[in-house]
């Protein structure tokens, strides 16, 4: 089998490379990335050798490019994780959301139906279901809640599920869909939360926490989420969305004091920053469709994956202090001076 993977040098889509090199030595793999400041080739530099491993640079949302890669190519799964993926980001500058996200699924989608594959994955998000309230813990996303988005990227993903379903409904184009929690673990970049929190408390920085920290997120182990989305391609049902997260809801201040305790540094560094514009308050996944039917559940603990993934940031520093040296420093300015 044949399977372009695009944005697989980012944080979710470098992790499902990896998985499916190492657990598929027999299917190809080729990877499809525009290296924006979110794409990074040390991820891949442990797959780059493997003879069943390409690189291809290119934009999802550059039809002829993306029109002649199918055409040499000839893949027959396509799983697409290429994506603006910061909130933050999309507030202060929506439009690449709208080219990357929407635009781009829209051209994948159009490569598909032209050459004919046996699946195209979305990976979709569970901010298309909008937020659920903090006094309701008893309310979870089911894949049949209502789509409420509150973010331009959180809307241009949903908008991008809405092409997917219409191109299933349309044109047959054999799609599934899957939308998933947080995630966290290696090469996560250190704009979100938790590496955003072990870069700075690593060098003694305030770690800036929105609003008052209450917000509440479903953390789920990257490896987790990579084995779910193989399931889906493999065993899925076409024209379905199958929800991935591991009842695992914590509070931000909660994660940031647990990534202070691994680090033995102390919770003086936390300062409270002006909240995110439309913060969502809380997001809680109900995974029983995909347990059911494809006998899904997660493997790692957060108490286990926290402790995995700090030891990462520690035994990997070239990795995020290249990342955070250079341009890096202008957007931090940028967001969080004056907050
Ligand atoms: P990321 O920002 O770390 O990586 C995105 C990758 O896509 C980068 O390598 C980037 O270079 C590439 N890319 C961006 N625009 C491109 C374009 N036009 N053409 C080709 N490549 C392009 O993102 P991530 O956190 O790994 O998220 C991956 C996917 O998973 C996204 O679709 C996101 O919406 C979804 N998702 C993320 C999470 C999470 O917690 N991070 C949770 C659920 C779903
Ligand atoms: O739920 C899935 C989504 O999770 C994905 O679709 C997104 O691509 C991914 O970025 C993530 O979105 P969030 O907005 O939840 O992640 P982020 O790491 O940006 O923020 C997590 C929470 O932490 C959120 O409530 C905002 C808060 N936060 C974030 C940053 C960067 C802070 O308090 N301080 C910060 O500096």
């Amino acid at each position: 089998m044949k399977i372009i993977v695009t944005g697989g040098a980012g944080f979710i889509g470098g992790n499902f490379v990896h998985y499916m090199i190492n657990k598929y030595p027999e299917d190809e793999i080729v990877c499809l990335d525009k290296l924006t400041y979110a794409g990074n080739m040390e991820t891949l530099e442990p797959v780059m050798e493997k003879p069943n491993f390409k690189f291809v640079k290119g934009d999802i949302a550059d039809r002829p490019f993306v029109f002649r890669l199918f055409e040499e190519e000839k893949p027959d799964v396509v799983v697409n994780f290429a994506a603006e993926s910061h909130v933050d980001r999309s507030i202060s500058d929506p439009g690449i959301f709208l080219q990357t996200n929407i635009i781009g699924t829209g051209v994948l989608l159009d490569a598909c139906r032209e050459y004919g594959i046996t699946r195209y994955h979305q990976v979709s998000t569970d901010e298309v279901y909008g937020d659920l309230p903090l006094d309701r813990p008893d309310l979870f996303f089911t894949e049949e809640t209502p789509l409420h988005t509150s973010s331009p990227y959180s809307a241009s993903k949903a908008s991008a599920d809405l092409l997917v379903m219409a191109y299933y409904r349309t044109f047959k184009v054999p799609v599934t869909i899957s939308r998933c929690s947080n995630n966290y673990g290696p090469y996560h970049f250190p704009e979100k939360l938790i590496p955003l929190m072990i870069a700075n408390a690593l060098n003694d920085k305030p770690l800036p926490v929105y609003g008052k920290g209450e917000n509440v997120r479903d953390w789920l182990y990257v490896e987790d989420h990579c084995r779910a989305i193989d399931l889906i391609v493999r065993k899925g049902r076409v024209g379905e969305v199958y929800n991935i997260g591991g009842h695992n809801e914590r509070t931000n201040l909660d994660v940031v004091k647990t990534v202070l305790r691994e680090l033995g540094k102390s919770e003086d560094l936390i300062t409270y920053v002006t909240d995110r514009p439309g913060h969502d308050m809380r997001y809680a996944i109900d995974p029983t469709k995909i347990h059911n039917e494809l006998g899904w559940l997660p493997e790692t603990k957060f108490e286990d994956g926290i402790k995995k993934t700090v030891r990462w940031y520690l035994d990997n520093k070239p990795w995020w202090e290249n990342i955070i040296s250079g341009e890096y420093q202008n957007y931090y300015e940028k967001m969080y001076k004056n907050r």
